[in-house]
């Protein structure tokens, strides 16, 4: 099981949004497909229940970090980490996870929340020896505006990679409260949307194809 953490100590910056979306683009390329929830409020798991039955099957699964029990076999999993996780719950979670998603919005409060997650992560030991990639999604972008332009300055300043960038968009608001994804629509359909989540798309699949390459060394 391929385990991606969407993860960052500021609120409302994105990571139930990216959480859902990519759960749901799993399930729509044909995985297994486990969205974890770590977060009391169960924005996730209320969120799964909304979702069409006849959509591509999501498992939503609830996680507590004083007991992590994560699944294994085929697959992959998508984990809402809540915001404001302190150090040793952080560390459960970089610990259970093969890679972390950090979303942020461009703001200044954003950043300086951004800023101490990163020192945070940094100091964890799987993240320091580059065993855990972090990959940066700066969301809520506006094209062109003077926010965007002094995100891209923050972000091109960290040690981790500005993976990818997501406008703001209405389509995201509907999402959380339809169920229904960008992929889980016709791909003539906001097709623009699409192809800004392809260079993190990438960045994941390739992760998870050379931890599925290592998987069938270890036993073939
Ligand atoms: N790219 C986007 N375009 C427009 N609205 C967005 C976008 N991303 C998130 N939102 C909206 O911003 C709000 C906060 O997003 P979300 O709940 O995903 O953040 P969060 O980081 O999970 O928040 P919390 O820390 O409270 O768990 C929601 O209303 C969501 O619909
Ligand atoms: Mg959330």
């Amino acid at each position: 099981m391929f385990i991606v953490a969407v993860v960052n100590l500021k609120g409302g910056c994105g990571k139930t949004t990216i959480s859902t979306q990519l759960a749901a683009r799993y399930a729509a390329a044909g995985h297994r497909s486990v969205l974890g929830d770590l977060d009391r409020q169960q924005s996730a798991i209320q969120w799964v229940d909304r979702r069409p039955a006849r959509l591509p099957i999501i498992e939503a699964m609830e996680l507590d970090t004083d007991a992590m029990v994560l699944p294994f076999g085929e697959g992959r999993m998508v984990i809402d980490v809540p915001a404001g996780m302190k150090r040793k719950a952080l560390e459960v979670v970089v610990r259970g996870s093969d890679a972390l998603v950090v979303p942020l919005l461009p703001s200044s409060f954003d950043e300086r929340g951004t800023e101490r997650f990163v020192e945070l992560i940094s100091e964890l030991k799987p993240v320091r020896k580059g065993r855990r990639p972090v990959a940066m999604v700066a969301n809520r972008i506006r094209p062109r505006s003077a926010p965007a332009r002094a995100l891209d300055t923050f972000l091109a300043g960290l040690e981790y990679p500005a993976v990818a960038r997501l406008s703001d968009a209405q389509h995201y608001v509907g999402a959380a409260t339809s169920g229904v994804t960008l992929f889980d629509l016709p791909p003539t359909r906001l097709r623009n949307l699409r192809e800004e989540w392809a260079p993190l798309l990438a960045f994941l699949d390739n992760l998870a194809g050379l931890q599925e390459q290592s998987e069938v060394g270890a036993t073939g």
